[in-house]
């Protein structure tokens, strides 16, 4: 696998934007080599004019199957933590910052990997498109890829958490921690404690929301 992008095409975004020419299209993208293993893109999903952008890092193994984001465990996850701070999944556009699954092979399983920064930039022309036609008030990174490919390498989840940060994306823009970090908690204890945190960061999105 290569570690620079070398002669790789440009994404094939479309010229009229929509959530439906962007998602045909990232079919065909080839900016990056991770198309080679994955069964396909996943765009984000949701309403056109939705009032919340939700972005994580990349699709699952799930997701990568199914070609819709956050549909497998973390997704579940995201579903309850959504539910408990009152914001209905149907009024929220949910997407990554990398369409492709990137992933090591164990055997029969397909092991998560994060991104690397240049395929997370040849990439980030999609989100750059959801963005334009979405036009979210509010927008949340999910965990610390998403955090710092909008927002900059010194974005940290742990410092500036539940925070409104200063941001041109969206009115509100405002970063918390993975779902999937949450399901990395050992004890049944602190997975509740890292969902109580989520509820709190979502709960403060969805207050501005309602204020808005
Ligand atoms: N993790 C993500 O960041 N996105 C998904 O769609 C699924 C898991």
């Amino acid at each position: 696998m290569t570690s620079l992008g070398g002669d790789r095409p440009p994404p094939p975004i479309p010229d009229r934007l929509s959530r439906k020419a962007l998602g045909e299209a990232v079919q065909g993208c080839r900016a990056c080599d991770l198309y080679e293993g994955a069964t396909q893109a996943v765009m984000g999903e949701g309403g056109a004019k939705a009032s919340l952008m939700l972005v994580g890092e990349q699709p699952g193994d799930r997701e990568d199957i199914e070609g819709r984001p956050f549909v497998g465990p973390a997704g579940k996850v995201l579903d309850r933590g959504l539910e408990r701070a009152g914001i209905g999944r149907a009024e929220v556009y949910i997407t990554n910052v990398v369409k492709h699954f990137r992933y090591k092979a164990s055997g029969k399983r397909r092991i998560h990997q994060k991104p690397d920064r240049w395929q997370v930039s040849a990439c980030m022309p999609w989100l750059e498109g959801e963005l334009e036609v979405v036009k979210p008030a509010a927008l949340v990174c999910l965990g610390a890829t998403a955090a710092q490919a909008l927002l900059g390498s010194q974005a940290r989840i742990g410092r500036d958490r539940g925070k409104p940060i200063e941001s041109s994306l969206a009115e509100l823009v405002t970063i918390t921690t993975h779902p999937s970090a949450i399901l990395r908690e050992r004890g049944e204890a602190e997975r509740e404690a890292a969902m109580d945190e989520f509820v709190a960061d979502l709960s403060t999105v969805a207050a501005w929301l309602d204020a808005h």
